[in-house]
């Protein structure tokens, strides 16, 4: 379906050019939704921006701009506000018409994207042996929506976990695996190595006490790098223990992704050094390779250098993700890479887009973008701890938010004295604790922290998970109460817009292509979810004023549909959020 605000935006441009002259059939009509209900649906002020240019009154100019202005059909007749804005108000029959064509389109309107590209989505990339904290729940929370939205949009989705498998620090703990557990190299079996992150802990006291082990671990370290079987064998068996682990998230969450660790770069890591010495790109500081970046200073005014190999020959997180940017343009033939990390990677991403420019290996036709975010924090407003001041763990976090979905339900259901199976009661528990987990997390501007408080995010009231769940289910209780089948509803039924809040809802219903257009380019996911909210806000408002079952044909009908298309758009609308919906709740 064309966007409503494009086709007034191209009326607006035949106007201006039949009424000032060829020039102005190119420029832009300023045409945007009206900050306010009572200026109409949309405004333009562009006869305010050509007063001085065409040396007439804006009044005038609005004047001119109307009279050659063909909205017949699609707005009431267009009014002159103020000094000379122009007001549109859409005709509802106009609206009636789109909701009919929307009803028959399983998209809802939302078209394929006409260019399709091959999109990675580098999310999630927890580290081996260490906590999956919460900023990788958020990584992941946002990475998968987004990745939801641009294969929804039928693009060719990459779903990367970029895992923090490789590095010195698996010298440290392969030397003290190899240490604790001997075993280890002659089992075949899975050992369970219990919490992988007391052993990370354990290995760093080794580490930093003993001069011997350190050596060791120095030596694992390049047995490691050599392919020696023993070593490479404990790495494997710290990879699969934690890879264990964080697969019992994503299967809670529901995320689909593809490994491909940084070990996978590692054949790739003197080749970058090499090429960027061929480029003369490359200059010694203390004794460390790096490659000097404009605009990037330290604290001391001095120019920063991006390090691409250590003093010791090592290799590290930006060599890595150069030669990552470098595989998935030439191997992967990405046209757009997106990083969803914490704010605090920000310069990272800056510093290693810039050297991969200079080196040639990130062309101007491929688009790499950061999607940074802000802290988890806890309801004390300081970073998210346990009540014992630990970190939280994922696993945990979650199950906890379950805990408390069912215990809400529970008081729920003897509030309403009803009984339901222990089927029902654990599914709804599962379905709105951890969509209250997710839809907190999207609700938010990413680039703020937010407070993390099950108490807010289960609220039945407010933009939470189950406020929308709620209005969902509530829609479906209409077709159980009705006896009607809403997916036997008469596609070609007429759509009649009434009454003020029929009309409200239909402009809203109308608008989902925008903002699934606008997150699938700016990759904000709240704006999903503010639109999925008022979408709910506006059915609810309907449905207080407009009776649905008990009224008469053909109203019964139209307001049917319009019940329908509003689960509809919040099925799907949640579908892209990670988040599935109930029929009851
Ligand atoms: N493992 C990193 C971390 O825990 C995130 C990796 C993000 N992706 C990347 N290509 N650098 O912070």
């Amino acid at each position: 379906m064309k966007l409503i605000i494009e086709v007034i935006r191209s009326e607006f441009r035949k106007a201006l050019g039949d009424a000032f002259g060829e020039e102005y059939y190119q420029i832009d009509p300023l045409v945007v939704l009206a900050s306010n209900p009572k200026f109409g649906d949309y405004q333009s002020n562009i006869p305010l921006s050509l007063a001085k240019k065409l040396g007439e009154p804006p009044r005038t100019i609005a004047q001119k701009i109307i009279d050659h202005l063909n909205l017949n059909n699609i707005c009431k007749p267009p009014e002159i506000a103020g000094p000379g804005f122009i007001n549109l108000s859409l005709e509802p029959s106009y609206l009636e018409t789109l909701l009919s064509e929307i009803n028959l389109d399983s998209l809802l309107g939302v078209e394929k994207a006409t260019h399709p590209q091959k999109i990675i989505v580098d999310f999630s990339s927890p580290n081996i042996a260490k906590e999956m904290h919460v900023g990788h729940l958020r990584s992941t929370i946002i990475g998968d929506c987004i990745a939801r939205v641009l294969e929804f949009r039928g693009h060719d989705v990459l779903r990367l976990n970029h895992i923090g498998d490789w590095g010195t620090q698996f010298g440290m703990l392969i030397a003290y695996l190899k240490e604790v557990y001997p075993e280890v190299l002659t089992t075949a079996d899975v050992i369970d190595l219990g919490d992988l992150v007391t052993l990370y802990k354990q290995a760093k006291i080794r580490f930093d006490e003993d001069e011997v082990f350190r050596e060791t671990a120095r030596q694992e370290v390049v047995k490691l790098q050599a392919g020696e079987a023993s070593s490479l064998q404990a790495w494997q068996l710290l990879c699969n223990q934690s890879r264990r682990e964080f697969q019992k998230i994503y299967d809670l969450l529901d995320i689909k992704l593809i490994e491909r660790g940084e070990s996978f770069y590692n054949p790739f890591l003197a080749d970058i050094v090499t090429e960027l010495d061929k480029q003369g790109l490359l200059e010694e500081n203390d004794g460390a390779q790096c490659v000097f970046l404009d605009g990037f200073t330290n604290k001391d005014g001095q120019p920063l250098p991006l390090i691409v190999q250590k003093s010791d020959g090592g290799y590290n997180y930006a060599t890595t993700d150069l030669a990552a940017i470098r595989y998935r343009i030439t191997e992967d033939k990405a046209e757009r890479i997106i990083y969803v990390t914490d704010a605090g990677q920000a310069n990272h991403f800056a510093q290693f887009f810039q050297v991969a420019k200079k080196a040639g290996f990130l062309p101007d036709a491929v688009e790499v973008i950061h999607v940074p975010f802000g802290l988890v924090l806890g309801e004390d407003g300081k970073k998210l701890k346990t009540r014992s001041g630990e970190t939280v763990k994922l696993k945990e976090l979650l199950d906890e938010a379950i805990i408390q979905s069912r215990k809400d339900l529970e008081t729920r259901l003897k509030e309403e004295s009803r009984t339901e199976t222990e089927d029902f009661i654990s599914n709804v528990s599962q379905i709105v604790g951890l969509s209250a987990v997710k839809y907190a997390d999207l609700s938010q501007n990413r680039i703020s922290n937010y407070i993390f408080s099950y108490k807010k995010m289960l609220n039945l009231q407010g933009n939470t998970a189950p406020y929308m769940l709620y209005a969902y289910a509530r829609v479906q209780s209409i077709s159980r109460e009705g006896g009607i089948d809403f997916s036997n509803l008469e596609k070609e039924a007429q759509i009649i817009l009434a009454e003020e809040t029929e009309i409200n809802l239909a402009k809203h219903l109308l608008q989902l292509s925008d903002i699934i257009l606008d997150v699938e380019k700016e990759l904000y996911p709240n704006r999903l979810c503010e639109y999925l909210f008022e979408v709910s806000k506006k059915f609810n408002q309907f449905y207080e004023k407009c009776p649905v079952l008990k009224s008469e044909e053909p109203t019964k009908t139209s307001r049917l549909v319009l019940c329908d298309l509003t689960a509809r758009t919040l099925k799907l609308g949640l579908s892209l959020l990670g988040i599935s919906t109930l029929e009851r709740m």
